[in-house]
């Protein structure tokens, strides 16, 4: 009851910092729609009773998270469907804003986040993060022949676009001469570089190849812009991270999580 009744207040609480942000339950398939926090909380209660770990993404990212169809697959789907399996919980994935997710798994509307994201230390004041499941470089896709882009020195005073609140907009928020255009989805951005409304596009490598595949006229810049290492994220002191990170690193050693890497990233 005790569980309950805290549960039920961090939820509020959450729920009306989250209101401030962006609109409680604003992201599209994120939970419930319902506008009261009390449902919301009681409605996660029961789904945990029936054993679902509940899965944050924006699922726009192919190879680690998009559509086919109707249903959300790639790497991450992957590795979050074996880890529930081991822990035996059934995964549920609740598509949301980028952005949103770390909210979401703060307030517990989700038990955890797995989006190709980034462990940075400024994250790591609001999460916890597990350990790294795979590695990923930041890359600049241009306009085949573009003049204002061959580097990434020229991004200094270019007009760039980015997913908001990854880790490419955090880069290059850096650049005062830089005109930044920040962007719902990776897509949305690529889309503004098709039309020349924007010099140049940072995101992650693989996604960035999907862009370039799905895209006539784009090109990934050689020079690549910064490395990085993606973990899932929980909820701060949570012990869902020991159960996950145990169950990841059996992955791991299984070869189970190569695997699946290997099945959406063809060498
Ligand atoms: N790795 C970058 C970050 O953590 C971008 C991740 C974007 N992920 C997504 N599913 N849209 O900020």
């Amino acid at each position: 009851m005790k569980k309950i009744l805290s549960a039920l207040l961090a939820g509020a609480i959450a729920c009306t910092a989250a209101f401030a942000l962006a609109g409680c339950g604003g992201s599209n398939n994120a939970g419930s729609n319902s506008s009261s926090a009390a449902s919301d909380v009681e409605s996660k209660a029961d789904e945990a009773n029936k054993g679902e770990l509940h899965m944050a993404t924006n699922a726009f990212f192919e190879p680690y998270e998009f559509y086919e169809n109707d249903k959300i697959v790639g790497i991450d789907a992957e590795i979050a469907e074996a880890i529930c399996e081991k822990l035996g919980y059934t995964l549920v994935i609740d598509d949301m804003d980028f952005d949103s997710i770390i909210t979401a798994v703060q307030s517990g509307k989700a038990d955890f986040g797995m989006a190709g994201m980034t462990v940075t230390e400024e994250r790591k004041q609001a999460i916890d993060f597990t350990d790294t499941y795979t590695n990923a470089i930041q890359v600049i896709i241009v306009k085949e022949g573009s003049d204002k882009v061959k580097s990434a020195a020229d991004l200094e005073t270019a007009s760039i676009g980015v997913q908001m609140g990854t880790t490419g907009d955090i880069y290059v928020s850096d650049f005062k001469n830089a005109t930044i255009e920040r962007y719902n989805k990776g897509a949305d951005a690529v889309l503004a570089l098709t039309q020349g409304k924007v010099d140049a596009v940072v995101i992650d490598n693989e996604p960035a190849k999907a862009f370039v595949a799905q895209n006539e006229g784009l090109t990934i810049l050689e020079e690549p812009f910064e490395n990085e290492e993606y973990a899932i994220c929980v909820a701060k002191g949570s012990d869902l991270t020991a159960k996950i990170n145990t169950a990841l690193n059996e992955l791991k050693s299984e070869g189970k999580v190569d695997e699946i890497i290997k099945k959406y990233i063809k060498a």
